[in-house]
Formats: C-alpha cells, structure tokens, sequence
C-alpha cells in the first residue's frame, strides 16, 4: 500500500520500505525504527512516514512511543546520502547541494515535520532508547516529550563533525534540556553522552536495565494514560508555553485553561 512520500520526490513507500512498524493498540501508538541490519539509519522516507503517521494517527492515541529494532535506537541518517549515488530515488546531499534554496529548505521542511508532530499536545511522545543514538538518532530521541534510557545507550550528535548542523528540530530541545552551554559542548566535541550522564543533565526521564526497557515505558505510558485526557492535554500546552510567558501571562492561560476544564467537567450538572 502507498503510504509515505519520498521526501523531494513524486515516488511513495510504504512504512516497510521506510524502514518503520506502525502499531497501534488501543491508546497506545508504537513506532518501531525496523532496519537493524543498518542499525535503524534513516532516509527521507523515514521522515516522510513519520510525517505521514502524525498526519494520520488515529483519534483515540493518547502515548506514542518511539522505539528502534536491534542492537541500536538508530545510527542517524543513512550515509549513503554522502555517497555521489546517494540512496536510490531519494537522491544524495551532493544531489541536494546543486537545487535552488527554496526548493532544497522545503525538502529539509518536509523532513522536519516526521519530528515536529510528536511535540502536539493531545500525545505524550515517549522515546525508547538503547545503544546507539546518533545524530538524526539523537534528533528523533529529542523530538519526543520523555526519554526512557536504557543502560547501553549512547548519544552522540555526531552532525559537526560531519561538516553538517543538526537541522532535524533537535537543537531547541536539547538546549532546553541541558542549558546552551552544555548543548555546545555536547554537539561542538560530537562526543558520546552515555545513559547515567544523560539522566544527571535532564535527557532522560529514566534510566533502566536493558531488558527491563519495554518494561519500563509500558509502566509510564500506563501512568500518563491514568490521566484524564482533557486534562493532560491543556496541561502540556500550558507546560509547553511557559517558557515563552512571563508569569502573569502564564498565569492568565491558567485562568484560560481552567474555566474551560471546569466548564467541560461540570457543565449542566
Ligand atoms: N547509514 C547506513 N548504514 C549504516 C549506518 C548509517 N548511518 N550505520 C551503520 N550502518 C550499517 C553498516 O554499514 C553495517 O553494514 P554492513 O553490515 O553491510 O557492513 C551495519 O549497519 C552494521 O554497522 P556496524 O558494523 O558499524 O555496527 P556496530 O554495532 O559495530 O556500530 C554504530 C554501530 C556505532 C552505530 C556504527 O555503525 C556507526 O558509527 N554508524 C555511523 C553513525 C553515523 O555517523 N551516522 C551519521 C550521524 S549524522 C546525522 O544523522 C546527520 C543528519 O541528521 C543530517
């Protein structure tokens, strides 16, 4: 079935062919980065099925969990695209290097929005993480709400060192995690940020045993479904914004926030 746009292309895949599994069990969205024979690199396909999952995600989803297939979260982007024959039908950077501006920031656009979606606030994005998370790895790591870390992994944006920025939306996060200063460090070295550092400087929620994982995110996807919907929802928006406001502002979208929670709660009783 035609699924996913291949990002700057007419052609489609399907979410196997992007290297991703979309389940869905009740109100829980799993999505599986499935290419462990490349550690779960990713293409603008993977973006463009990502993209395509927020777009689509059924109604009743309340936590989407992010995992990835085999001994790696993911290796990043597939390095195929710094070779001159790039990834067949996806093109390569050195391809990508000769369109007109627009043209190639609306292919980095459409990439971005497989990222962005994960943030809205009706979801809670849980990303589950073991061994390797590099670059756009770390990018897809950041781009959900929570983090739960397994011992083994390991973070690395890796994308200075290659000559590159990290442009996957994963640089707002990380600086709200760790502090700019940190996040510098962090990307400017591409050095690795094992499991037990990521917990002490805010990028994990949670650090677990490898095979107490799956484990460990299915108990927090249960607490946060615990949770009255409507509830959780205008509570992350508010959350989410807060940074931007000053605390009167805040304080007013408290207000906001709260009439129409008791209103939904309470009306014609
Ligand atoms: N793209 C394509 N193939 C990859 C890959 C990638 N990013 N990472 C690993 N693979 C392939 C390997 O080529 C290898 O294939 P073969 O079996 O055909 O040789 C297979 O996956 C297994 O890889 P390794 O043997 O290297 O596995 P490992 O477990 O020993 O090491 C690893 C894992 C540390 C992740 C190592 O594979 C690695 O360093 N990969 C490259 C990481 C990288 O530099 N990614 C780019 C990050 S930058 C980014 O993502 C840019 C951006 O967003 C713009």
């Amino acid at each position: 079935m035609a699924e996913a746009a291949i990002g700057g292309s007419a052609e489609w895949a399907s979410y196997e062919e992007a290297g991703l599994r979309f389940e869905v069990d009740g109100e829980i969205a799993t999505i599986t980065l499935d290419r462990p024979d490349r550690r779960n690199a990713q293409t603008f396909a993977t973006w463009s099925a990502l993209a395509r999952i927020g777009d689509t995600l059924p109604q009743q989803v309340r936590v989407v969990v992010v995992r990835g297939e085999g001994p790696s979260f993911s290796a990043g982007i597939d390095l195929r695209m710094f070779t001159p024959e790039g990834i067949p039908g996806e093109g390569s950077f050195a391809a990508s290097a000769r369109l007109d501006e627009a043209t190639f920031e609306q292919q980095i656009a459409q990439a971005q929005r497989g990222f962005l979606w994960l943030r809205r606030p009706d979801v809670v994005s849980i990303a589950a993480v073991h061994g390797h998370a590099i670059g756009a790895g770390f990018q897809l790591a950041l781009a959900c709400d929570l983090r739960v870390l397994a011992e083994d992994a390991q973070l690395c944006m890796k994308e200075p060192a290659l000559g590159l920025v990290p442009d996957l939306t994963g640089t707002k996060p990380l600086v709200d995690l760790v502090g700019p200063a940190r996040a510098v460090e962090i990307c400017l070295t591409a050095r690795v940020v094992g499991a037990r550092e990521a917990a002490t400087i805010g990028l994990a929620e949670l650090v677990v045993a490898p095979e107490d994982l799956a484990g460990a995110v299915s108990d927090l996807a249960a607490a946060l479904l615990a949770t009255d919907r409507g509830a959780a929802t205008a509570t992350k928006r508010l959350l989410q914004a807060a940074r931007e406001r000053t605390l009167e502002e805040q304080s007013a979208a408290e207000r906001r926030e709260q009439v129409a929670r008791v209103r939904a709660l309470f009306a014609g009783s």
